[in-house]
């Protein structure tokens, strides 16, 4: 692949289902020919793993997201990067847990445990009608709050949180920021030097063009000399870096991994996932996520203007029209999506939300069957306000 090609959007990078038209990258992404290529010389490394290609995948994600290499730990998921955070966290009885209502419950469900066992409250802030969910996270930040664990983008219908805002309030009242880039890393600009995080979890296999079972953490380095729940041969090293025998005898080392790689779920680093998540963080980065961005929000924003915009879950541009598109469409949703369904086209509900998340293997053609065919399901079920 030359780079030329690689700047190219050229749906044929990637390999599209046969007889399916997908709008579901938040879902899972399509594969790039690059990962499978790689996959299938994956098991000439199967018995000699390599540290290389961890670093080179820590290497690429930092320069995603405007971090070094040190900064970044690899996890299995989100579940695991907020499981690794709580356990970094002390609450006390009567301190807050700031989230947005409805966020994903691998981002959630840790919090709410870590809550129940400090006495700890966590608060869940609904999205106002206006759809303006940075200044309602931004007023609910008070000196109770410990941690604000946010999304910069809500996984079921897209809409936008300016993270720097809401990092900046939260830094005001002393409450660590802890953000889940899942949904955003990779289709929107991120910069965590601008943000200033204490955390950021992402998992791999739908903005960040990787496979399923390869996610990361961003740790700030005031964290970095936090004690990990795992203590393993990976993130403990020998004193000097070199063996963990003296004299015939085992030692059990006292280091630590250098910054963040102590954080490491056990077993990531030397699979061979972060081979096969290279080619798909080196294609974003020639790409760069404003690029992708900016497309992908272009497609969006022309497909919800041609439907009604009480329809469409965050009208307002200034907070919808990401590069995930929700269209309200409340008990009609499922019957609406199988309709698509029966002309190949693949997208999600989620609740009362069809949600839309095309990418770069999408042609102007799918968006024109997409936009006939969703004309045609919501006239056949006599919608008269459309
Ligand atoms: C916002 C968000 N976070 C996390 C995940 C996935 O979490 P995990 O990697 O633990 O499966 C998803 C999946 O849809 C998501 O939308």
């Amino acid at each position: 692949m030359n780079i030329d090609s690689a700047q190219q959007l050229d749906p044929d990078l990637f390999t599209r289902p046969e007889q399916t038209t997908y709008f579901d990258c938040a879902q899972c992404a399509l594969p790039l020919r690059s990962v499978e290529s790689e996959l299938r010389g994956a098991v000439h490394h199967w018995y000699r793993p390599s540290g290389e290609s961890s670093e080179e995948v820590r290497s690429l994600f930092g320069t995603l997201i405007g971090a070094s290499a040190d900064d970044i730990a690899l996890t299995p998921s989100t579940t695991r990067g907020i499981a690794t955070i709580s356990q970094l966290t002390r609450l006390a009885p009567g301190q807050r847990v700031v989230m947005m209502a409805n966020e994903h419950p691998s981002q959630v469900l840790g919090w709410l445990e870590l809550c129940r066992a400090c006495g700890a409250e966590p608060i869940f802030v609904r999205k106002p009608l206006n759809g303006d969910w940075t200044s309602a996270l931004v007023a609910a930040l008070s000196q109770e709050t410990a941690v604000v664990c946010f999304a910069p983008c809500h996984w079921c219908d897209g809409t936008f949180v300016n993270s720097a805002a809401v990092a900046a309030q939260a830094r005001k009242v002393g409450a660590q920021v802890v953000i889940d880039g899942t949904q955003a890393i990779g289709a929107l600009p991120f910069d965590v030097a601008e943000i200033a995080p204490d955390f950021v979890v992402a998992s791999g296999y739908k903005w960040l063009l990787g496979p399923a079972g390869l996610g990361y953490l961003y740790v700030h380095p005031r964290h970095q000399s936090a004690r990990p729940a795992e203590n393993g041969w990976n993130n403990r090293i020998p004193a000097d870096d070199t063996s963990l025998w003296h004299d015939g005898r085992l030692i059990y080392p006292e280091g630590y991994a250098r910054g963040a790689r102590r954080f490491d779920a056990a077993g990531v680093a030397k699979s061979l996932l972060p081979r096969l998540a290279i080619a798909g963080l080196r294609q974003l980065l020639l790409w760069t996520p404003s690029r992708i961005h900016e497309h992908l929000q272009r497609w969006n924003s022309a497909l919800a203007a041609s439907l009604p915009p009480q329809w469409i879950c965050t009208p307002d541009p200034r907070h919808g029209h990401t590069h995930i598109l929700g269209i309200d469409l409340g008990a009609n949703a499922p019957a609406i999506a199988a309709q698509l369904g029966t002309r190949g086209i693949e997208v999600s509900i989620r609740g009362p939300t069809l949600r839309l998340s095309p990418h770069f293997w999408n042609t102007e053609a799918d968006l024109t069957l997409l936009r006939e065919s969703l004309d045609t399901a919501l006239r056949q079920l006599n919608r008269t306000s459309y």
